[in-house]
């Protein structure tokens, strides 16, 4: 297939089931690569990937959601458009979000949404997880079959988020009621998408939380909800309401999805592998590795972008002021010349941890620990509970020819629908 010279990565259907050859295609012609669309160049090599994570200061996050649809009212000319882009950033969608900032404004939201993610939070959050994990499955589990996304992942993760900004539990079920009704930022819908899709889709929960945060200000209680509202800057100043709000939700934006696709990811795996489910029963001290290996071969972040500020060089690849930078963890993740026989889920892979589905440098994930103890404990708790998961032939057709529908975006990486069937455990086993 000669990807590069046709293929529009945006707005390109095909590539949405299965972008790996694509992604080797770009990498074996050149880790970093001038695509013929939006300007952007695409890094698909580890190195590289990294060396520009690694350099905020010569690449700028202002566009990391919207990519190459960063529209500024000035071009983008010289050699060095610093100044262009710190006089216009505040135009570009998404950019009031930490996920778009660059030092030094990022390091003081940073440092007030690590006030929020203490491990003492993420230890508390722990047991409710375990506790969640069991309901969800008691919702399914007597069928023996689910629709995995809409069963588990996505109620569980969105659940996740909400008790670990201290949500009372009183008022989950609310929570549940109104997920379902987001879309996928960066959808793909046969055109190029101009605005990176309805990135304010999670607008109900500005103004949960802000009441939230109002009444906490005004009667402190003993729980999560209080101290998110008192949290205070470095530098001792009290966030406006907006800004506490802001830090709140949007871990529902970067938490939700990406983790309900990764939990997708595992579950498919397992499915397709049952040696892999009876592996893991036997020794689930394996599991933590399992998932890294999933997060490796599935990144459910597919791309982030950067903006040069500067003209430069990646891997000696000349790269102008004011490219769209993209990065195709995905990609950067099967590079051979990091994991070998990279399409291979190993769990015995010497540097197993060092993937960067979850980024790298001073924006790389902080909800990371949390993503990983959901994956753990819901593995382990499945696996408990139910013997023999296989997809659906129903949904996904016969084992020689399995269909599956991911979700449509050129952002996010994950199936939209996972049909199981399973034992439950003790009926008839
Ligand atoms: C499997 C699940 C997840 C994946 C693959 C993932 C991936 C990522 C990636 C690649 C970034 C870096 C973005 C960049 O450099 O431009 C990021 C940032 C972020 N993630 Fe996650 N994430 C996951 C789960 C979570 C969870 C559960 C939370 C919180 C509850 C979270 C909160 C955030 C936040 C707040 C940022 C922005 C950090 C910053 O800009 O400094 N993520 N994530």
């Amino acid at each position: 297939m000669s990807a590069r010279e046709d293929v529009d990565f945006f707005s390109e259907a095909s590539l949405i089931e299965n972008p790996y050859p694509y992604f080797d295609d770009l990498r074996s012609t050149c880790p970093v690569l001038p695509l013929p669309h939006l300007g952007v160049v695409a890094v698909t090599g580890y190195d590289a990937a990294t060396e520009v994570y690694r350099d905020p200061a010569t690449f700028s996050s202002c566009n990391s959601v919207v990519g190459p649809f960063a529209e500024f009212p000035v071009p983008l000319e010289g050699d060095d458009i610093g100044e262009i882009v710190d006089r216009h950033r505040g135009q570009l969608p998404m950019h009031e979000h930490m996920v778009t900032m660059d030092p030094p404004a990022h390091t003081r939201e940073r440092a007030l949404l690590m006030k929020l993610i203490t491990p003492k939070r993420l230890k508390e959050n722990e047991e409710f997880i375990r506790r969640l994990a069991e309901r969800q499955v008691d919702g399914f589990i007597a069928a023996g079959r689910c629709e995995f996304v809409r069963d588990y992942a996505q109620p569980f993760a969105l659940i996740v988020v909400a008790d670990l900004l201290g949500v009372p539990e009183t008022d989950h079920d609310r929570f549940r009621e109104r997920f379902g009704l987001t879309a996928a930022p960066g959808a793909i819908t046969g055109e190029q998408v101009g605005d990176g899709g309805d990135l304010n889709a999670l607008s109900w929960l500005d103004e949960w939380f802000a009441r939230y945060v109002e009444d906490r200000r005004r009667q402190p209680q003993r729980d999560v909800l209080t101290d998110l509202a008192l949290a205070t800057y470095p530098d001792g100043g009290t966030p406006e309401v907006a800004e506490v709000v802001r830090s709140a939700t949007f871990l529902f934006a970067a938490g939700q999805e990406t983790t309900a696709r990764l939990l997708a990811a595992a579950l498919k795996y397992l499915a397709e592998h049952p040696g892999s489910q009876d592996e893991l029963r036997e020794h689930p001290e394996r599991i933590p590795d399992f998932v890294e290996e999933t997060l490796r071969l599935e990144s459910p972040v597919k791309t982030d972008f950067r903006l040069a500020l500067r003209s430069t060089t990646v891997a000696g690849v000349e790269v102008k002021a004011g490219t769209p930078v993209m990065l195709l963890n995905g990609a950067a993740n099967r590079d051979p010349e990091h994991f070998p026989c990279p399409a291979e889920l190993r769990t015995d892979r010497p540097n197993l941890r060092t993937h960067i589905a979850f980024g790298r440098g001073v924006h790389s994930c902080p909800g990371s620990p949390l993503a990983r103890v959901e994956a753990r404990v819901s593995i382990e708790r499945i696996l408990d509970r139910t013997r023999d998961i296989r997809l659906s032939p129903e949904h996904h057709g016969p084992a020689e020819a399995r269909r599956f529908d991911y979700e449509p975006t050129w952002m996010l990486r994950g199936l939209s629908k996972l049909h199981l069937e399973f034992t439950p455990m003790g009926a008839g086993s």
